[in-house]
């Protein structure tokens, strides 16, 4: 495993790797909106320090306080909404218009990814752009400061929910269809901002493919990091800037990565 201070200093391999790939698989976590100002779920600050997770992000917890875990994901999706991309987030939304195959499936529900520009984003834990009826499965759009506490029961007998996968609950089977196949088939696979302890989201770096050249872009280590080629070890709005960078650089053999208005 190779090490990187992500400083300048960038592995040479990564570039290397991406500029051979044919298929680029990008696996995102909180991390990579610290940098926009947006709590991470177990570092220091992290939600789940604070927070309850049975109470605020499972089925159960939902089913015995509504008004409880509404109020929690209004805050932070007015949170979202305050927030605005960072340079992590660009440089992957780049990344995606140079490569032909390009897949990017991310744990956040925070839609910064959307928002820098990203057009293909998986989503594996849903969004909180919208809310679902728990009941009937109706959707309706979240405004900026999330459900009015007093909208919280529906018309047909359920309740709206926010539309994104709580413990104990299934990832949507065609976005994790689509997350596998194209982990499986890419060259090189990028691990930005998490932590790798949420299965099945984590297995998507390194349990599918055993070929890919993959690498970890996080300022700490994580259970993967001895399983990876190599790990930048640094912020996702440092590293990736760079590795878009060096890739533009060469310009007779690495894609065109120059910022220009969409075709
Ligand atoms: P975690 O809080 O578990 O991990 C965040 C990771 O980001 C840590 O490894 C940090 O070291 C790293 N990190 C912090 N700042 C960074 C930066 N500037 N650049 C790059 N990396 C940075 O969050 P996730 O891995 O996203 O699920 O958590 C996975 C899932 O657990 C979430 O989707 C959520 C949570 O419970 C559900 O709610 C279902």
């Amino acid at each position: 495993m190779a090490e990187a201070d992500g400083t300048g200093n960038l592995t040479a391999g990564v570039i290397a790797a991406l500029r051979e790939a044919r298929s680029v698989f990008v696996l995102t976590g909180s991390g990579i909106s610290a940098e926009s100002g947006l709590p991470t779920f177990r570092g220091v600050g992290g939600l789940w320090r604070t927070h309850r997770v049975e109470e605020l992000a499972s089925p159960d917890g939902f089913a015995r306080d509504p008004v409880l875990v509404w109020t929690w994901y209004n805050e932070r999706k007015a949170a979202h909404e305050r927030a605005q991309p960072n340079a992590g987030h660009f440089a992957i939304a780049q990344l995606e218009d140079a490569l032909d195959d390009f897949t990017l499936a991310t744990q956040n529900v925070d839609s910064l990814h959307l928002r820098a520009g990203s057009r293909k984003v998986l989503e594996l834990h849903g969004s909180l752009r919208e809310a679902r009826c728990s009941n009937c499965n109706a959707g309706r759009p979240l405004g900026a400061a999330g459900l009015p506490l007093d909208e919280i029961d529906h018309a047909c007998g359920g309740r709206w929910r926010p539309d994104i996968v709580w413990f104990g609950e299934s990832l949507p089977q065609d976005v994790w269809q689509r997350a596998r196949e194209a982990a499986a088939r890419a060259d090189v696979i990028l691990v930005v901002g998490t932590s790798a302890v949420v299965y099945p989201a984590a297995a998507l770096a390194t349990n599918y493919n055993r070929g890919a050249f993959v690498a970890e872009i996080n300022p700490e280590a994580t259970p993967i990091s001895d399983r990876v080629a190599c790990t930048l070890r640094g912020s996702a709005a440092e590293v990736l800037p760079q590795i878009v960078e060096a890739l533009s650089r060469d310009e007779t053999a690495s894609p065109d990565l120059s910022v220009r208005p969409r075709g």
